[in-house]
């Protein structure tokens, strides 16, 4: 258990205690429920290079491996996304003779695969088998392994440095910052970019999405935070976006240092950081306050529900959810069953709480009073595809960034 930044050494500092957790996506059957896993979910801040991170992480191999169940290609709106990013880096970066492209955390291949249609050199890393198969299956280039500094290594001895590396969700799961980090310095050819997002801490704070805080996510970051990381490695912010995705993140494009001039809006954001008072004690404090009256409430609500006799069913068995259902024990009798899209959940039950996880179509055919939205991030994709659950009369319960109900 470590109690020292994984970015800079610092002593950190516990600003959150979700206690006993499993992990996020241990969707499990009943013969394992005996010797099911469990850690102590704890996130702590640096006071010296302010990145926020977990005080104790599972290992690697126990989060991603051959049963882990998050599929990219689930979320359309992810997909679409990835899509733009592929044209994008397509239009902008990759104009020089025969490029090759690196993406870290590929998963099932959904970016990746533009870039095999386009008939460019790609390599994905992925260590979870379950998704790296799907991959593999549509011709994506595929390497089923963590990435790190010798893989790096091994790329550009065998194919040449690369010119735009990519990790979406990926650098946040990682608990060794600086081999990736080092690694991604390796592979980069002068005039390649890399392209990196993650859900952006700001925002968690902001919107009191403290369900964001589980497992596998090892880090929170900030622009402030990704600076002082990427620094230590000859690497430079050279641009940020802000992108409306997984509740709010950050894209940093990131070059070798001193190879690129970065834009101005690096040097603004660093600075708005710095005044909204995001790396200060308070801020944490009154977080953790937020977060503690969000969820009483919001079990308060479904201990209402049931007095009342009315069904409520989760909506997205997400990784997300395991935080929230455990911290506050929520249980199947407050949440009849949890609803999800991916056939590898059906007939599993959650992690710790062991909810049954159903099928979307069980949801369609017999709608509950109530539908409690796990899926939070993708509100704006359910509500589009649920109309007829709202026109039959179903209610939304959601929880992020406070109760509410619509
Ligand atoms: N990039 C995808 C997947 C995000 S989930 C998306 O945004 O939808 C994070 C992925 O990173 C998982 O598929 C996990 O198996 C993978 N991963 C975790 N550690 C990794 C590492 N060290 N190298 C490469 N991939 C890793
Ligand atoms: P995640 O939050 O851990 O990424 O998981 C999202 C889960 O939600 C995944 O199992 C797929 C599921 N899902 C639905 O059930 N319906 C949807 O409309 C979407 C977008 C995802
Ligand atoms: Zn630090």
């Amino acid at each position: 258990m470590a109690d020292t930044c994984r970015a800079c050494a610092s002593p950190t500092e516990c600003f959150i205690d979700f206690g006993r957790m499993p992990l996020a996506n241990g969707f499990l059957t009943p013969d394992q429920f005996d010797d099911e896993y469990f850690f102590h979910l704890r996130a702590g801040y640096c006071p010296h290079c302010t990145l926020v991170q977990l005080i104790e992480q599972p290992s690697r191999e126990r989060m991603f491996n051959e049963r882990y169940p998050f599929f990219s290609a689930s979320s359309a709106r992810m997909s679409a996304h990835f899509a733009a990013i592929a044209r994008d880096l397509l239009a902008r970066q990759l104009s020089m003779p025969d490029p090759l492209v690196v993406e870290i955390g590929s998963n099932d291949g959904t970016l990746l695969r533009h870039f095999a249609d386009a008939g460019i050199r790609h390599i994905g890393f992925e260590p979870s088998a379950s998704v790296a198969a799907a991959a593999s299956a549509q011709s994506v280039n595929t390497l089923c392994r963590f990435f790190d500094a010798d893989m790096a290594r091994h790329v550009v001895a065998e194919h040449g440095p690369a010119h735009a590396v990519i990790a979406a969700n990926a650098l946040s799961h990682v608990a060794d910052l600086h081999s990736v980090v080092a690694g991604i310095r390796t592979l980069l050819a002068p005039a390649g970019v890399a392209v990196i997002e993650d859900p952006y801490w700001a925002d968690v704070v902001e919107q009191t999405a403290f369900d964001q805080i589980y497992d596998e996510h090892a880090s929170y970051f900030t622009l402030t935070s990704v600076q002082a990381l990427f620094a230590q490695h000859d690497l430079e912010v050279i641009d940020v976006v802000p992108q409306p995705v997984h509740g709010g993140s950050l894209r940093y494009l990131i070059a070798p240092a001193g190879q690129r001039p970065a834009a101005g809006r690096v040097a603004d954001l660093l600075a708005r950081e710095r005044a909204s008072g995001l790396h200060l004690p308070a801020t944490f404090a009154a977080f953790r306050d937020r977060v503690t009256a969000n969820g009483d409430r919001l079990v308060a609500r479904l201990q209402e529900l049931k007095r009342r006799g009315q069904r409520v069913v989760g909506y997205g068995a997400t990784s997300k959810s395991t935080t929230v259902i455990n911290r506050f024990g929520i249980t199947s009798d407050l949440v009849e069953y949890i609803s999800d899209t991916t056939p590898a959940k059906h007939g599993t039950f959650t992690p710790g709480a062991h909810i049954p996880v159903r099928s979307h179509a069980e949801f369609a055919t017999a709608y509950p009073d109530w539908a409690l939205l796990f899926l939070w991030n993708h509100a704006a994709e359910v509500r589009a595809k649920e109309q007829a659950f709202a026109a039959a009369g179903g209610r939304w319960l959601g929880y992020v960034p406070a109760v509410q109900e619509w």
